[in-house]
């Protein structure tokens, strides 16, 4: 575990590519701490990065996630900035995906030594980041030889991904990612990817500079597949713990009964708030992204409820992607 460390008051710049007019909405509760130095420095960075040149020295633009992932926070960087605690040791995040904050707090050099420990049930995409930890060069050459083809595409999606190697698994998970249709990871009941061909002319398959940023900062990471509650038996006093999980449904006529999208219903969002409460109580940083829905609000009542908006790819017809409203519950020291 690393020493608690205080972040330099001098900040590095903040991920470069959040415009302002692409910010989410952030309500006012949004905006803590208005006479906190740090916290007014990061705002500042906030609104200045975007209108600095990129000239000398350019705004590092990666490590950016390597798969496109449902549910990803990279629009919600911002605010899930803001909503930082001022120190923290250890970083958890135990339902990685695609890794916007982790990614975004790397290019932002807010994780520099620090412990991380990120996690997901999806083994698939855990054992893709190891092979992009361990194996960049192999992951990149293999990515080199996955064409843009449909008929490449169904045969290679009929491999079984547990017969190749770890490097070739991660590079066709990649490829699958970046070339179907809506970069959607879904399996059916035995498990097999069967997301069909996606409708890109000429989708970017192998981004080899981001790929050897991805490897570096995962170089300090542990990546394992494991379910959230694990991380009661890791985080201590003063780390930070970041939860993204799948959302409580947003329609007013969805149930949790219906819900059944990675497994995570209401005895699962129940678990979790418990997870939440414990670690608050232990001294523990925790932030948390759902949905804003009653049950979110009553549920974390006890705690800061903060309300953004963001558009959000969970659509994939893009008349019905509309903004949802989201919140972040912060609790634990700040
Ligand atoms: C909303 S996504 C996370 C998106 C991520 N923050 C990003 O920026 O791409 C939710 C993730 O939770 C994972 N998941 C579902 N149930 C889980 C569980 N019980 N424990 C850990 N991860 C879980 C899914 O595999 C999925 O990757």
């Amino acid at each position: 575990m690393s020493a608690n460390s205080t972040r330099p008051t001098v900040l590095t710049r903040l991920p470069a590519q959040e415009t302002p007019s692409r910010r989410p909405a952030v309500s006012a509760r949004a905006r803590p701490r208005a006479d906190d130095p740090l916290h007014q420095e990061r705002l500042r960075r906030l609104r200045e990065a975007p209108a600095l040149p990129r000239v000398v020295p350019p705004p590092r633009d990666t490590p950016r996630p390597i798969v496109k992932w449902v549910g990803g926070k990279t629009q919600l960087l911002p605010t899930l900035f803001e909503l930082l605690p001022r120190t923290f040791k250890a970083y958890h995040e135990t339902f990685v995906g695609g890794g916007a904050f982790f990614f975004g707090l790397t290019r932002a050099d807010e994780l520099r030594g620090h412990a991380v420990y990120l996690s997901d049930v999806n083994k698939e995409l855990v054992s893709t980041y190891s092979a992009v930890r361990d194996d960049v060069s192999g992951v990149v050459r293999a990515l080199e030889r996955h064409q843009h083809d449909r008929d490449h595409y169904y045969a290679l999606r009929a491999e079984d991904p547990w017969s190749l190697s770890a490097t070739q698994r991660a590079a066709r998970l990649l490829y699958l990612n970046r070339t179907g249709f809506n970069g959607l990871y879904r399996v059916n009941r035995k498990g097999e990817f069967n997301v069909p061909f996606g409708k890109y002319e000429n989708p970017t398959i192998c981004d080899h500079a981001n790929l050897l940023a991805v490897s570096k900062a995962l170089r300090q990471a542990s990546v394992e597949h494991r379910s959230f509650e694990t991380v009661l038996d890791r985080a201590e006093r003063g780390d930070l713990v970041y939860f993204d999980p799948p959302y409580v449904p947003v329609s007013p006529t969805a149930n949790f009964v219906g819900y059944a999208q990675g497994g995570f219903g209401e005895a699962e969002q129940e678990r979790l708030a418990e997870v939440f409460e414990t670690l608050a109580r232990r001294g523990v940083s925790v932030m948390l992204s759902n949905s804003d829905t009653p049950w979110v609000r009553r549920r974390y009542g006890a705690h800061r409820v903060v309300a953004v908006s963001a558009r959000r790819n969970v659509n994939s017809r893009a008349s019905d992607r509309g903004p949802i409203g989201e919140v972040v519950v912060v609790a634990g020291p700040r």
